[in-house]
Order: structure tokens, then C-alpha cells, then sequence
């Protein structure tokens, strides 16, 4: 339950709840779902295998765990791309952290309370166009997570979400009865799970791929560091399996919550990263003590956001303490100033803050995984990964298939998916 919880912790974050709903929306709504599915069976869970795997055996963080396996050789470069990964993660992540904080303070205060239906959605281009307050707001969780960071208390914050977690799942089943039973919300459900395959576009299928490795945390070195910590006694392969279907609940449960409401309110669904904020406020005012449901929805995201906020800091601070030498709290101090820097970037500009979001998950993200993979293949042995993949003691029964995916499958789809995407992306 450990290493499933500290996983899960850096996995379920905004990426399911504010980012999975408002890409699925922007392409097309069931489609995406779809590939979504079959990109994390198929791609997706056996990188997160490998990491856990090439983690364990080295029992190193990304920044140093590839160049432990291929000494002098260019391999170490995963973990800096990981590191400058990670970094823009955090600049823009934060900013949507601090929107949620800020909701939450809404919430509780009952500012949300009673608004009309423009009257959210003018509440959130206020609070998105103003950078004082959106800056004030980031500042103020990347504190947060510079401090457990720094602290190194990151184990005890997972301890609290061990409990939090489950109780931000079940609000999400209180709050899926509640969309489903709006007038129109069917038809938002039916958006969400039945695929209209005229909505397929290249864009659609280079969307999904980077969503499931942005919302999964893999393909930057995340779930190596996780690795790292993983018992020999613990099976990696159903842990993945575990983590990758805790992650995907909570995502398909934020679109069945939101896509009845968006239909519902009469909302695009294609409205951007501003989506969960235009919508969720809209169904806590139709539920009984939907101020307290609100308070505490927000209020739970915040965590989340910051467990996952806590492991992309952790690969910028192990990185710079290995590379300048220099103590935790120091490392953790330069590079949240850094973060900031960029944060303030992503803040002042709505194109700066698209294009580091687009750009990690789909371009970055999927990068390293090929270039995980490609190691994986070419300089771990096949039967040392088997022995690593079974070394608490019990066969891997589809081993065979998990290394077929990966010296094969994988490489190739996220080749195509990548290259078709660039040229899509640059001609658009
Ligand atoms: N997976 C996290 C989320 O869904 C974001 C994240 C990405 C965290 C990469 C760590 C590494 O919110």
C-alpha cells in the first residue's frame, strides 16, 4: 500500500481533474477517452514498469540512475531532460494550484455563493486575467511546496493523503449523482463515452498520448526516482497497474462530473484550461450545502495538487543538489526561485502558460519516454529485466508481452504519434 500511495500521490493531481476534462473537451470529447484508454494499457503502464524498474535496481534517482547503468556514456542526459521537465511543469502548475487555493478561499467565504451562470464565468476571466492575484496565489503554494520539499517531509504529506485522497474520490461520486441528474446532463455523459470518430483528428491522438504520460507523471523520471524507493519484496508490475487505475478513476470521474454540467449550464466544452472553473461552481450551488461540498472539493484538489507539485520539486532539487553540490535546503531554495521565475513568465502571458503545458506533456514527456525505453532495451538485458521485474519472488506470467510492448510497440507508436503531431502542431 506504500509505494502504491506515494505513486498515487504524485500521479492524481490536477492533471486528472482540471487537465484530463478540459483536453478531453478541446478534442472532441469520446475519441479522446478512448485512445486515452488504450494509450495508458499500452504505452503507458509498461513505461512506468520500466522506471520502476530501472529505479529499483539502481535504487537512484532519475538524475543519476541512467548514467549508474551506462557509466560515460551520453545515457545521463534523461535525467537533465527530465530536471527541465520537471521545471517547467512546476512554473505552470502552480499557477493552476493557486487558482484552486483561491477557489477554495471563495469558497469558504461564500463568494461563490448564488452567482448566475456568467456571473462564474466572469469570476474566473477575473481572477485569469489578473496577474497580481494569480501570482499572489502561486507564490503562496509553491512556499508550500518549497517548505515540505526542504523539510524533506514529503513522507508525512503522504501519510495525510493516504486519508484525503479516498475522501476527495468519494466527493467526486457524491458530486457525478449530482451532474447526472441535471436536465441535459445525459447528453454531456453521452459526449464523454460515445465517440463520434468524425472528431478523430492527429491532434486528438497526440493529445491523448501526452495526457496519460503527463497525468501518470511518466516519461521524465518521476516514477524512477518512486523506484528508487520501492521494497524488493513489493511486485512492480501490479503496482503499476494499481497506480495507472487509481489515476484513471479519478480522471473519468472529474468528466463525469463535468460534461453533464457543461452541457447542463450550456458551456463549450472546448472553453480551455478554465474549464473546471466555469463549470464546478455552477453544481455546488444546485446541491444541498454545496458551500461546504465546494469548500471541501477545492479544498482536497489543493492537496493533491501539491503531492504531485512536491515530486516534480523533488527532481529539480535532487538534480541541483548532485550537480552544484550543495545542501537540500539551499537546492530547494534556488530552484523554487528559478520556478518562480518562470511561473511569473506563465502568469503574465496566457500563451506562455499554452505553450509550456502543451510543450512538456506533448513534446517533452513523450521524448524521454522513448528515450527510456530505447535505454531499457539496449542497455539492460533482457533477463536482468525479467529478474528485476520478478524479484519479490513470483513469476511475471505476461513478461513476454510487457517486453514486446516496450521493444516494439512503444517505440514505434510514440515515433509516429510524435512526428505526425509536429507537423500537425507547426502547420496549424
Ligand atoms: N501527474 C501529475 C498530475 O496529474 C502531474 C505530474 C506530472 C507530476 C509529471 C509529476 C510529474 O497532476
Amino acid at each position: 500500500m506504500g509505494a502504491v500511495a506515494a505513486a498515487a500521490g504524485s500521479a492524481v493531481g490536477l492533471g486528472n481533474v482540471w487537465r484530463f476534462p478540459y483536453v478531453v473537451g478541446e478534442d472532441g470529447g469520446a475519441v479522446f477517452l478512448l485512445l486515452y484508454v488504450i494509450f495508458t494499457a499500452l504505452i503507458s503502464i509498461p513505461i512506468m514498469m520500466t522506471e520502476f524498474a530501472i529505479g529499483r535496481k539502481t535504487g537512484l534517482p532519475v538524475t543519476s540512475a541512467f548514467s549508474k547503468l551506462a557509466p560515460g556514456s551520453k545515457w545521463g542526459l534523461i535525467g537533465v531532460l527530465g530536471m527541465l521537465t520537471a521545471f517547467l511543469i512546476i512554473s505552470y502548475y502552480n499557477i493552476v494550484s493557486g487558482w484552486t487555493l483561491y477557489y477554495s478561499v471563495a469558497s469558504v467565504s461564500g463568494w461563490l455563493d448564488s452567482l448566475s451562470e456568467p456571473e462564474v464565468t466572469d469570476f474566473f476571466s477575473s481572477l485569469s486575467s489578473d496577474p497580481f492575484r494569480c501570482i499572489i496565489w502561486m507564490v503562496i503554494m509553491l512556499t508550500a511546496t518549497a517548505v515540505v520539499v526542504a523539510q524533506g517531509v514529503s513522507g508525512g504529506i503522504e501519510k495525510y493523503s493516504k486519508i484525503l485522497m479516498p475522501l476527495l474520490f468519494i466527493l467526486i461520486l457524491v458530486m457525478v449523482v449530482r451532474a447526472m441528474l441535471l436536465p441535459g446532463g445525459l447528453d454531456g455523459l453521452a459526449f464523454f463515452v460515445k465517440p463520434d470518430f468524425s472528431k478523430l483528428t492527429t491532434r486528438t491522438v497526440f493529445d491523448a498520448l501526452g495526457q496519460s504520460f503527463f497525468s501518470l507523471s511518466i516519461g521524465m523520471g518521476t516514477m524512477t526516482t518512486y523506484g528508487s524507493y520501492l521494497r524488493k519484496t513489493e511486485n512492480i508490475s501490479s503496482t503499476a497497474i494499481h497506480v495507472a487505475s487509481i489515476d484513471f478513476l479519478v480522471a473519468f470521474l472529474s468528466g463525469a462530473v463535468i460534461f453533464p454540467c457543461v452541457f447542463a449550464f450550456g458551456i463549450n466544452p472546448g472553453e480551455g484550461p478554465g474549464l473546471v472553473f466555469v463549470t464546478l461552481p455552477n453544481i455546488f450551488n444546485q446541491m444541498p450545502f454545496g458551500r461546504i461540498f465546494s469548500s471541501c472539493f477545492f479544498l482536497l484538489l489543493v492537496v493533491a495538487a501539491l503531492t504531485s507539485s512536491v515530486s516534480l520539486l523533488e527532481v529539480v532539487v535532487a538534480y541541483f543538489k548532485q550537480s552544484f553540490k550543495m545542501g537540500r535546503r539551499r537546492a530547494t531554495i534556488l530552484a523554487s526561485v528559478s520556478c518562480l521565475f518562470f511561473g511569473l513568465c506563465c502568469s503574465l502571458s496566457q500563451a506562455v502558460f499554452n505553450i509550456f503545458d502543451n510543450v512538456t506533456a506533448n513534446i517533452m514527456m513523450p521524448i524521454g519516454a522513448l528515450l527510456i525505453v530505447i535505454f531499457a532495451v539496449t542497455r539492460i538485458k533482457r533477463e536482468d529485466m525479467r529478474a528485476e521485474l520478478e524479484k519479490h519472488g513470483k513469476p511475471f506470467r505476461l513478461f513476454n508481452l510487457y517486453y514486446f510492448l516496450v521493444r516494439y510497440v512503444v517505440p514505434v507508436v510514440i515515433g509516429i504519434i510524435f512526428i505526425n503531431g509536429i507537423v500537425a502542431w507547426l502547420s496549424k
